[in-house]
């Protein structure tokens, strides 16, 4: 059987640790990319990555590059390319140069791997994926953001340090933009198939989602030299998974909604099932008042970040 083949570029923090993830799942091949500048690092780490599989007992080439030319028939492209935050700074503020580096990797990939669903991480989110699908023309449904399996995953590890239970019995659901106007949906928050309304008091549970909205920020306050890694590249991986493995996913993702919630040709995080076509369905859910208007104002500063990048250029 032909191995799918995935490319990452960006062999920074996140994009390393998604190979890593993505080789240990054996999910496919794996073209770790980067720009000249980094030198062989990319080369580096991938070989560092093909001599841990004997080890770790995996089946993956991991090769490193400085040419999207090895990135050539991709199945999957990861677009972690890009300056990550530092503290004090919001994801915002990375929206200038971010932009000029997206659109560059995506005029390369464009012409490299026409067929890919591509899935990008670099931030701010919203923003990235937009212009992702600007330059690479590609439809919407194979062009999408990461950012709601990374908010719902630290939402349901709140969650479970709070109650003091499994993170295996926390299921729940964030949506709207990667940011601080996260939307979190109670009604879909169960814990044992508990509602969490049920478990936590309404202000305690506001505060963890406060948690969760500066669940980036806090990790670059901790870390002072970048942003969170292991997290971000994990939910990746699952969407890597579920695309080359055609799995049916059901889970939330920056996926393109025209009419979908009413949003109008934006970039916004909605519940979606992912598959080998990529975003292959977006689930409308009946939202409660409050919900609904937490949505609406997500989606507006998604607008706004959109059309502060389209001033830049
Ligand atoms: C975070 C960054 C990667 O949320 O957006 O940690």
């Amino acid at each position: 059987m032909r191995r799918a083949k995935i490319s990452i570029v960006g062999a920074g923090n996140v994009g390393a640790t998604t190979a890593h993830w993505c080789a240990a799942a054996e999910l496919g091949d794996i073209v770790l990319v980067d720009i000249p500048a980094t030198g062989d690092m990319s080369a580096g780490k991938a070989l560092d990555l093909m001599q841990s599989s004997p080890v770790m007992g995996f089946d993956a080439h991991v090769t490193g590059t400085t040419s999207y030319d090895k990135t050539a028939g991709s199945d999957v492209v990861v677009i972690t390319a890009g300056i990550p935050r530092k503290p004090g700074m919001s994801r915002d503020d990375l929206l200038a140069t971010n932009a000029k580096i997206m659109a560059s990797v995506c005029e390369q990939i464009k012409k490299t791997s026409a067929h890919a669903v591509v899935i990008v991480v670099s931030n701010p989110l919203d923003a990235m994926v937009q212009k992702a699908k600007q330059v690479t023309g590609f439809p919407p449904e194979r062009v999408i953001g990461q950012a709601g399996i990374l908010d719902t995953a630290r939402y349901r590890t709140f969650l479970a340090m709070e109650l003091g239970v499994s993170v295996e019995d926390v299921s729940a659901l964030l949506m709207g933009g990667h940011g601080d106007t996260m939307v979190p949906i109670p009604s879909c928050t169960c814990v044992g198939g508990i509602p969490v309304t049920q478990l936590i008091d309404p202000r305690r549970l506001e505060e963890i989602v406060d948690r969760t909205r500066n669940g980036g920020a806090e990790i670059v306050s901790l870390l002072k030299t970048g942003s969170a890694f292991y997290a971000p590249a994990a939910a990746t991986a699952q969407m890597v998974e579920a695309i080359v493995r055609d799995k049916k996913r059901l889970l939330p993702c920056a996926a393109y909604c025209d009419k979908e919630y009413g949003v109008g040709g934006y970039y916004v995080g909605v519940p979606a099932i992912l598959g080998s076509a990529g975003v292959e369905r977006i689930i409308e859910l009946k939202l409660s008042d409050t919900e609904k208007s937490a949505f609406d104002k997500s989606v507006c500063a998604v607008k706004e970040l959109v059309a502060a990048m389209s001033s830049l250029t």
